[in-house]
């Protein structure tokens, strides 16, 4: 049987995303609920290597549910890789008493987590919490909601000035290897085209496509480009459609890390708030080395390393449905 949890710290780390502000919340609250004291660590493991940890109240976290980023703030940390930083951070913890972990963060940090896990006694629970939505174990990441809709509302601006100019549009989005952002996006807004690393859209049929819009006279056409994409983002793309299809005027917009910030949706707060609550009753239980989720509405428990090898796959069935309506 695992000792009894009495301290929770709670961190977030990598790529910010909206909706971390409130699981921070979820897992404060929550910890003070059971009885336990609660510890934010700043700066994520960076924090953690620093000392940067300070004791919450239920009056540190009020008013935060609703703002995007992160009052933890967060950092990417190459000294954590090293097992001397893993070592201070360990030292550091201990010197709190801090027994257990919440993490807030998406692949790199579930990783990293896993390592120190393997090498030390104080359990870390994760919580998926990144735009990309490309972790293994949950429908939806916190902040995946916020984005797409930050995507889509910036798109459909693009499309009004779009169809006043007769233009062909190439929209970059966010998702470093994953399409998930592109492929919502872009049906929501009725991209004529959508490029993610996932599926293979040559440049010839994009452009029949795109030679297809034309001869129907579309009077604008977007094109959603996944950062990852491999034919070189919307830059790329855009390049390569131009030398052999020029009926319109063309124009690229990397909407970038806009798609980051801004305050959280309904859903991503209230995914927030479950997996928050649920990561502290897990720890407390005795779960370790596991990312939180939520699966066709239950909550569900994955080992880091699963969660970090694979993401689920976007759905063939909306790539079909953006086939079909695109046409
Ligand atoms: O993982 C979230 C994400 O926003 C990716 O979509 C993007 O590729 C990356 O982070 C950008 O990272 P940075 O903020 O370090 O430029």
């Amino acid at each position: 049987m695992a000792n009894e949890i009495t301290n929770i710290g709670v961190f977030t780390s990598g790529g910010d995303a909206p909706g971390m502000n409130a699981a921070i919340r979820a897992v404060v609250r929550t910890s003070l609920y059971y009885g336990k004291k609660a510890f934010g660590i700043h700066r994520g493991y960076e924090g953690m290597i620093d000392d940067e940890i300070e004791e919450m109240t239920s009056t540190s976290v009020s008013g935060i549910i609703h703002h995007g980023g992160t009052m933890l703030r967060t950092a990417r940390s190459s000294r954590f890789l090293t097992k001397e930083g893993r070592a201070q951070a360990y030292n550091n913890l201990k010197k709190h008493g801090i027994d257990g972990i919440v993490a807030l963060g998406g692949d790199g940090t579930f990783r990293g987590a896993s390592e120190f896990n393997a090498e030390f006694d104080i359990p870390f629970i994760g919580v998926p919490c990144t735009i990309d939505n490309d972790l293994y174990g949950t429908d939806f990441t916190i902040g995946y909601d916020t984005a797409i809709n930050t995507a889509m509302e910036a798109i459909d601006k693009i499309r009004d000035t779009a169809a006043a100019h007769d233009r062909l549009f190439f929209v970059e989005v966010m998702g470093r290897d994953a399409g998930f952002i592109a492929m919502r996006s872009g049906i929501a807004t009725g991209a004529e085209a959508i490029l993610i690393p996932e599926s293979k859209l040559s440049i010839d049929q994009l452009i029949e496509k795109l030679e297809k819009g034309w001869e129907r006279q579309k009077q604008s056409c977007i094109v959603v480009v996944a950062e990852g994409d491999e034919e070189g983002g919307a830059f790329g793309v855009a390049e390569k459609v131009k030398e052999r299809f020029n009926h319109y005027d063309t124009r690229v917009s990397i909407l970038g890390h806009m798609q980051r910030g801004g305050n959280p949706s309904c859903s991503d707060r209230v995914l927030a708030s479950r997996l928050g609550v649920s990561a502290v009753e897990a720890l407390i239980q005795g779960k370790v080395n596991v990312m939180v989720g939520i699966m066709h509405r239950d909550v569900v428990f994955t080992p880091f390393l699963n969660a970090t090898k694979h993401h689920l796959e976007v759905s063939p069935y909306l790539m079909m449905l953006q086939e079909i309506l695109s046409t």
